[in-house]
């Protein structure tokens, strides 16, 4: 019997928590004197966020979790043949959870070297590295804790590199910032790397709306938890249960819209801001939304970035894909 021991998970921070309070401070001024008001989503995952994202993951209504994996457990071999990976990173990881697939099949079919799982919510990746080091003993996992819309740079070199971006995070954009990003990842790209991407697809409305307002209240709790954070770090005195959640299909844009809709109108003081805020009866506040697309939309964004679609895989019921775009 051998006994390996696994090199930890080298960890590089490119967000202190100041940057991301200091954010904060800016786009909540912003966000609160708009019209609608909106929130930033990228402050949805404080580390409750984080852990609520993580239960909407395994309710019956939320299925893009449950599709991507059967896609990953059906086509991986493949996705992994097609980029030829040596390096994996992997945006907005999460938990890590269905990275072990992917992960797994790049290991068997590419010779995947390194992993580098990239979040904002640093005790998230964290944790997931330190699983991922256990799990895959010889694999180089190089953690960054990073804003995604900036620090690209920091995913390091290497042959074939694939960056993945999973669970529909990219609908959380909107078109211009989708432009932007997809343009800020081609940017660090070489020729040979490729981009995985996973989107949802458009389909029946009632289906997106249950995906995105749970029996179970766990996404209402989940969309309210920005309201618990702004309280915490901003000294704000927002009533949580005076605010109910909405989750609204807009079929123009074709995509999900998450609000927060005020119970009666209400002034909220916001001290480290020095604002006071009126909420009308019934106005609501935009605090995400998500884009539900179809393949044709994929090609044409990804191929307008600079990428050329290689594969496009879906699960059997077609609820969500996964697009493989390839820097030439
Ligand atoms: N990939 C996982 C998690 C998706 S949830 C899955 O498929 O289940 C979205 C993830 O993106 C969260 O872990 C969140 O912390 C992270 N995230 C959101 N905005 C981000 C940003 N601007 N930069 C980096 N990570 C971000
Ligand atoms: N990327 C996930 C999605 O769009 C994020 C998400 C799921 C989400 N449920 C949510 C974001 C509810 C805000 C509110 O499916």
């Amino acid at each position: 019997m051998s006994l390996r021991f696994a090199a930890p998970a080298g960890i590089t921070v490119r967000l202190g928590p100041d940057d991301l309070v200091d954010g904060l401070r800016a786009a909540v001024v912003a966000g609160l004197s708009s019209t609608p008001k909106t929130l930033p989503a990228v402050y949805l995952y404080d580390a409750r966020g984080s852990e609520l994202f993580d239960q909407i993951t395994r309710v019956a209504e939320y299925y893009p979790t449950r599709a991507e994996r059967q896609i990953l457990g059906t086509y991986s071999a493949d996705i992994a043949a097609a980029s030829q990976a040596e390096v994996l990173a992997e945006l907005g990881s999460g938990t890590c959870e269905k990275s072990r697939i992917l992960i797994r099949a790049l290991i068997d079919e590419a010779s995947l070297t390194t992993y580098v799982p990239f979040d904002v919510s640093e005790g998230t990746l964290r944790d997931a590295a330190g699983a991922i080091v256990e799990e895959f003993p010889d694999l180089a996992v190089h953690g960054i804790v990073g804003d995604f819309r900036v620090d690209l740079d920091a995913i390091p070199a290497g042959r074939r590199r694939m960056i993945a971006f999973l669970g529909c995070t990219i609908g959380n954009c909107t078109p211009g910032e989708r432009a932007d990003f997809l343009a800020g990842v081609v940017d660090v790209m070489n020729p040979g790397d490729s981009l995985l991407l996973g989107v949802d697809l458009v389909k029946d409305p009632d289906r997106l709306v249950a995906a995105y307002d749970d029996a179970s209240g766990v996404t209402a709790e989940f969309n309210k938890n920005v309201l618990v954070m702004l309280n915490r770090e901003l000294g704000a005195d927002f009533a949580i249960d005076r605010f109910d959640h909405v989750a609204h299909w807009d079929p123009v844009n074709e995509w999900i819209e998450m609000r927060l809709k005020s119970r009666g109108a209400q002034t909220v003081r916001v001290t480290a801001l020095g604002l006071s805020v009126e909420f009308a009866d019934g106005e609501e506040l935009r605090t995400e939304i998500s884009a539900k697309f179809r393949v044709e939309r994929v090609r044409d964004e990804l191929v307008d970035a600079g990428l050329e679609m290689v594969g496009w895989w879906t699960d059997a019921a077609g609820d969500c894909a996964l697009s493989l775009g390839m820097r030439r």
